[in-house]
Parts: C-alpha cells; structure tokens; sequence
C-alpha cells in the first residue's frame, strides 16, 4: 500500500472514531425497536400509561416500543434491570412515585440507587382513590372507619409491594386511623384489581387510572380521594378527600417519569426526551389521561434537569415519612 493510501484510510479509521466517540455515529438513533420495562404487572395503572406512551413514542420515533412487565418487589426488580441494562438507549423505565422511596424504604436495593439512572422527564400526576370490595358492609368513609376499627388484622388490603404507590398510601391511611389491617402483596395493582372485584381482598389504594372505569362500571365501592384537593373528574367529583374525611393533611399524589440507564449518550437521551415532549403534547393522548383522572405535566416538567430535582426532593419528602413511620423492608 503506497504512503498516500495509508493516510487516507489512517484519516477515515480516525474520523469514524471521533464521530463516534461526539455521538454523531448514533445519530441514527433509534436504529431498532426500543423496550419500554414496567416494573409491575400488566392491567395496572403504569402499564396502562405505558402502553399509551409507547405507542405515543412510536409515531415519533419511527420504531416499535415494546412494552414489558417485570413486576415484583415494589418496581425495585424491574428497575435494576434497566439500572443494568446496556446504556444505549433501548432499554428505558417509566416507574412511579416508587422510584423515589425505594431507596429508604429498602435496606437492600437490587441496584445503587436514584444515580444508577439518566432522567428523560416526568410525565403525569395521577390521583389516588381508597377503594373497597362491592360486598363490604361500609357504604362511606365514616362507616368504613368503625368497621376497620372494630377489628383491623380482619381487613385485607392488596397492594403492589414494598415500596409501590399502594402500599406506601396504604401504609399513610393505617398510620392515620391507627390501624394495622392485613396485607397482601401483588406483584401489580392490576392482579390486585381482580381480587377486589372478586370480592378476595377487602380494601386497596389505587391510582385513578385503573380505579375510574372500575368506579364507574360499579365494580367496586370507592371510599375517598387521597389527593390534597377533590379531582373535578366526573367519577371522582363527588368523593371526599381524606383529609376532610377526618385524617388531616392527609396527602398522596402519584407521578411516572421515563428514564433510560445512566450513561446513555447524550444525543440519544436528546432525542428520547424530544419524543417524549412530543407524545405529552399529543392531544389525543392528554384527553384519554384525563378521561381517567390524570394531568400530563407541563412541557417544563418534561426536561431531564428538572425531573432530576422534582425526583431528590421527593426522595428527602418520603425519607421523612418512611422513617417517622419505621416501614422497612429488607
Ligand atoms: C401498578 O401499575 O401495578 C401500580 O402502579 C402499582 C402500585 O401500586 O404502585
């Protein structure tokens, strides 16, 4: 090979690499389909947003996202699998408030931590509801107090585990009436769902995405709202917040936010986030979320820095509660 024919192949070997290494190689993003992880089972209220972003994220991306559902031990097995999955953009995590108190609710988490993740944007708040068996003899809050009351370990209250948005609001409403009921573990509010319209567990916390069509079929018997304020929502107007029924500054609200492996090159999670910002904006999906009781955030929320902070702040909120209340799991 003559001397100017080595250069040039030296200059192209040394041009691919620069480019790859600023990112440019990957403009190409995203080049197959992208899996979307949910950490709990599927028919719950996190599945169900994904499943609608998925397909939000589809039309942007011009790839399939796939969603899948590792359920388990509160959402923590489903997001150590995306903490260790490679950082390249096709693995990503939608989770819930649980990604903020997993890590003081655990003693032992499967990953390190809120750091083992790159933050994509938030992406909804959704409200939660107290919910009961149609076949419960409490027919309001007031009667369902006296009837816990009258013997607490004989109430059954599903939740999605350790560290799940049900179990966490469970564990606030027991805390306040001074009641310790029975809990029983699913690896998803949905599973959890089908026993309490079956009639097999008693109680459950459940975001509004999965409770309003459940309400609103009269398959289950809907007690109060655990938001701050009452939802104007049309199934949810004339219920009660706990706080006005009887357990002050009773408070929860759930939030979801995307996040990819941490690592993940900045130009993919650019283009991950745009897409994200896009499908927020999508009219389409902002009116199906409502129609179950959710607010998408604002495009402002929807950006990496601030999902970062909202999610710390979150993290050092519940850490209080947490501790005040002593509930780890190991
Ligand atoms: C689910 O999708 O099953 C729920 O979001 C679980 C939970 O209660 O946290």
């Amino acid at each position: 090979m003559d001397k100017l024919n080595r250069c040039r192949r030296w200059g192209l070997a040394t041009a691919y690499f620069l480019l790859a290494g600023t990112g440019v190689a990957r403009a190409e993003f995203p080049e197959k389909p992208i899996t979307l992880l949910v950490p709990f089972a599927a028919g719950g209220p996190s599945d169900k947003i994904a499943r609608e972003l998925a397909e939000s994220l589809r039309k942007r991306l011009d790839k399939t996202v796939i969603v899948e559902n590792l359920g388990g031990a509160g959402g923590t097995l489903g997001a150590a699998k995306v903490a260790t999955a490679s950082p390249d953009g096709y693995t990503l995590l939608i989770h819930h408030i649980g990604f903020a108190t997993a890590p003081t609710l655990y003693r032992k988490l499967p990953y390190k931590g809120i750091d083992d993740f790159a933050y994509l944007g938030l992406i909804n708040e959704a409200p939660s509801t107290l919910i009961g068996r149609n076949s419960l003899p409490a027919k309001n809050f007031a009667e369902l107090r006296r009837w816990i009351a009258a013997d607490p370990t004989k109430v059954n209250l599903a939740h999605a585990g350790v560290g799940s948005a049900s179990q966490l609001c469970g564990l606030m409403i027991q805390s306040a009436l001074k009641a310790e009921m029975t809990s029983v573990p699913y690896k998803g509010t949905g599973p959890a769902m089908t026993d309490l319209m079956g009639g097999t567990v008693d109680l459950m916390c459940e975001q509004a995405t999965n409770a309003v069509p459940q309400i609103e079929g009269g398959k289950v018997r809907a007690f109060a709202v655990t938001s701050k304020d009452r939802m104007k929502h049309p199934v949810l107007a004339s219920l009660p917040t706990l706080a006005e029924s009887g357990l002050p500054d009773f408070s929860v609200t759930v939030w979801h936010g995307l996040y990819a492996p941490k690592n993940t090159p900045g130009p993919v999670l650019a283009k991950l986030n745009e897409a994200l910002r896009g499908a927020l904006k999508d009219p389409e999906l902002i009116k199906r979320q409502e129609a179950l009781g959710i607010t998408v955030v604002s495009d402002a929320r929807v950006e990496p820095a601030a999902h970062k902070k909202f999610v710390e702040a979150e993290v050092a909120r519940w850490a209080k509660v947490i501790q005040a209340a002593g509930a780890y799991a190991d």
